[in-house]
């Protein structure tokens, strides 16, 4: 049986080989400290459990939901939209549920693209952004995020014809894996460039409550006239540690979420119901949460990031995100670093060239163990002699 030649776009060779020699070390008897996932591993609020364990004890909600997201599912984004961010949606409209961003961000260029339209995505990137547009026979075109720019793409060196043949754009920040953030001005600049050649922009912002030292990650949409070209994707997943839930959302420009929509109703039925309740309560309840699980991710960011520097690895600290992107400390690629600090440490972290060439020369840490652990890393890692 021959399988499709679209799968050769789906798996990456680095995961897979990483993911074996984690099973191998494991087998022989290695504690690993996993710091490769971005699953979160805090709990969701108290309140959230509840109503989704009421909701679930429900019988009436057993019924297909609908496929665009229930009413008052919508209404509490859109409340959470003008509380958070002073940004007015049309919860008909301008609001529609996603099981996960994920879905949302795989689903779209099935909406928008035509074989060989251009699609700009970020290197590195999520790398759903990728597939996604091979899925739709599109063509990627990668927008470097180099440290030089602040991991901002640099809109200038886009070539015309592919500028004039994209359909869209996406943009992610706070950034996974790069962990960098955007300002007024960037987006500012990117509506401007959208505008010119008449491409849509897609904003993920699934780490705007993952952020430290006091600073707000914004919407896109917070600037004037953005609707008219932007839609963005917002998660559950990290701002309420709802991952397992696939609960998100995508707001913005009505027309490209009425084609999303067309999409989403031929591939799936909606969310659960208890899940659509508990997001609403997640949505609607007291936002002290956020501030709390921002505060544990900080901590354990100084911990980690302190510690390394003490022993001669020194890594900015990120303003957002739950990751840390760590510049390689020794003459090795960013396979090979992976690999040998596995073997030597038994912590796991993921290589930057598995979200794209432009992430070579650097590993993703994800802080989602608790400060000891953490602590247990470096002297891990000073104990090995790798930095040496
Ligand atoms: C940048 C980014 N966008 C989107 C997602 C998808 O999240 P979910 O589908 O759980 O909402 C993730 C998950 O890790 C992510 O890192």
């Amino acid at each position: 049986m021959n399988v499709s030649r679209r799968l050769e776009n789906f798996s990456s060779a680095i995961f897979f080989e990483l993911n074996e020699l984690k099973q191998q070390l494991r087998a022989e008897g290695t504690d690993i400290i996993d710091l490769g996932i971005g699953s979160p591993d805090l709990a969701p609020p108290p309140h959230v459990i509840q109503t989704l364990s009421e909701a679930a004890a429900d019988p009436s909600g057993y019924g297909y939901p609908t496929s665009e997201g229930s009413l008052f599912f919508r209404e509490a984004v859109a409340n959470w939209y003008r509380n958070r961010f002073g940004v007015h949606l049309d919860p008909q409209t301008e609001c529609i549920a996603l099981m996960g961003s994920q879905d949302g961000l795989s689903h779209l260029a099935l909406a928008l693209v035509d074989p060989g339209d251009y699609v700009l995505v970020p290197d590195p990137g999520y790398p759903i952004y990728e597939v996604s547009i091979h899925l739709a026979n599109g063509v990627p075109y990668l927008m470097p995020l180099k440290e030089e720019n602040q991991f901002l793409p640099d809109f200038s060196t886009i070539p015309a014809e592919v500028a004039q043949n994209a359909k869209f754009m996406i943009l992610n920040y706070p950034n996974n894996p790069v962990t960098a953030v955007a300002d007024r001005e960037f987006y500012e600049k990117a509506i401007l460039f959208a505008r010119r050649h008449n491409i849509v922009i897609v904003s993920d912002i699934a780490y705007s409550e993952l952020a430290f030292d006091g600073y707000k990650p914004m919407s896109i949409l917070e600037i004037e006239g953005a609707k008219e070209v932007a839609v963005e994707f917002h998660s559950l997943s990290k701002s309420f540690n709802m991952a397992g839930c696939r609960i998100g959302f995508g707001i913005g420009n009505k027309e490209i979420l009425k084609a999303l929509a067309i999409v989403k109703s031929n591939i799936d039925y909606g969310i659960f119901t208890a899940i659509q309740k508990a997001g609403a309560a997640a949505l609607l309840g007291d936002q002290t949460h956020t501030v709390t699980m921002s505060k544990t991710y900080q901590a354990r960011r100084d911990v980690l990031l302190d510690g390394l520097a003490k022993i001669g690895w020194t890594i900015p600290k990120p303003q957002a995100t739950m990751f840390v992107w760590a510049k390689i400390p020794v003459a090795m690629s960013s396979r090979e670093f992976t690999r040998e600090l596995l073997r030597h440490t038994g912590v796991a972290v993921v290589p930057g060239v598995g979200f794209g060439t432009h992430g070579e020369g650097f590993v993703r840490i994800a802080l989602v163990q608790p400060a000891e652990k953490l602590q247990e890393v470096v002297s891990r890692i000073k104990d090995s002699g790798m930095l040496r």
